[in-house]
Order: structure tokens, then C-alpha cells, then sequence
């Protein structure tokens, strides 16, 4: 058993796990937060997405000792019913989801990925690798947003959201 100290939706938690334990699974067994979905658990379906240090991650493929002294954020801490985000409002106004298994994770991913664009990072469809700013295109969210699958095919709801909380909040042009 090792311990463990992260910092989860502004809340410190002191653990003591087995070395193996995933993120993901101290997140929703250990400390009860089950917003956090396991679809495939091998990093193949982005359902357990969460951001940690600001960066999205695959918890099921994270170890929870990794993430010693992290800051985490999960679905718990992006917004809830009376105070949403405004990704998780574009995602209901678009019809982002049917189902939901894949939602929190999606909506996670997005945030992350709309800070990673802003930063300048480049995605394999990124045409002006020099641009100053590169053009959040449609084709560049859906590669951006291509680890989160959806078996429930709302891909085009997700898009329409994302792309409304980036107009709203960058600017950007299709
Ligand atoms: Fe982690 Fe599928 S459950 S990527
Ligand atoms: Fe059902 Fe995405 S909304 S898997």
C-alpha cells in the first residue's frame, strides 16, 4: 500500500492504495466520484477522461500514485445542475449525447482541448504548422475530440457544441 495525496474538484484526499490502482478507479470505488465513466478501461473510448494539472488524461491508464500532489478535476467539478459550465449547457442546447456513458468524459476532453488550442498546440490536421493562431475548423475539433468515442453517434451534437463555447470564447471562425 502507498500513500497518496491529490487534490480532486478543489478538495484534498489523503489515500492509501495498492500500487496498481488506476486513477479512475480511486476516483469512483475511493472516493465515491462516479461521474468519471469505465468503458473500455485500456485508453481506447475516453469515457474516463479527466484533467489533471490542466491536462486532459485516460484515468483508466493512470496510476494513482502518478498522480501524487496532482490537481484533478473530474465531471463533479466542471459545473453541476445549478451552476453549469457553459460546455455542459452547449451540450445540452446541441444535443450532444443520448445515453450520457460517454458524456462526462466528452465534455472534460473538450475543455482540456479548447485550452491546447489556445496554447498553439497543433493536431495531425493542422494545415500552417507557422500560424499564429491556428483556425479551430470543424475537421480540427472532430481530430482533437477523436480519443472520446460515442457509440450513441452524437458526434455532430458535440461539434455543434464545442464549436459554440469556442465561437463564444475564442472567436474562432469555422
Ligand atoms: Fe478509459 Fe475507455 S475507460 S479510455
Ligand atoms: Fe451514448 Fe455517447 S451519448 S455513448
Amino acid at each position: 500500500m502507498e500513500d497518496v495525496q491529490f487534490t480532486v474538484n478543489g478538495q484534498s484526499h489523503e489515500l492509501q492504495l495498492d500500487s496498481r490502482v488506476s486513477l479512475l478507479d480511486a476516483l469512483r470505488d475511493h472516493l465515491g466520484l462516479t461521474g468519471s465513466k469505465k468503458g473500455c478501461d485500456q485508453g481506447a473510448c475516453g469515457a474516463c477522461t479527466v484533467i489533471a494539472d490542466g491536462r486532459r488524461i485516460a484515468s483508466c491508464l493512470a496510476l494513482a500514485t502518478q498522480y501524487d500532489g496532482a490537481q484533478i478535476t473530474t465531471i463533479e467539478g466542471v459545473g453541476d445542475q445549478g451552476a453549469p459550465h457553459p460546455m455542459q449547457r452547449a451540450f445540452v442546447e446541441h444535443d450532444g449525447f443520448q445515453c450520457g456513458y460517454c458524456t462526462s468524459g466528452q465534455i472534460c476532453s473538450a475543455i482540456a482541448m479548447l485550452a491546447e488550442h489556445r496554447s498553439g498546440a497543433p493536431s495531425v490536421v493542422t494545415a500552417d504548422l507557422g500560424a499564429a493562431q491556428i483556425e479551430l475548423t470543424d475537421e480540427e475539433i472532430r481530430e482533437r475530440m477523436s480519443g472520446n468515442l460515442c457509440r450513441c453517434g452524437a458526434y455532430n451534437g458535440i461539434v455543434a457544441a464545442i464549436r459554440e463555447v469556442a465561437d463564444a470564447t475564442e472567436g474562432s471562425d469555422r
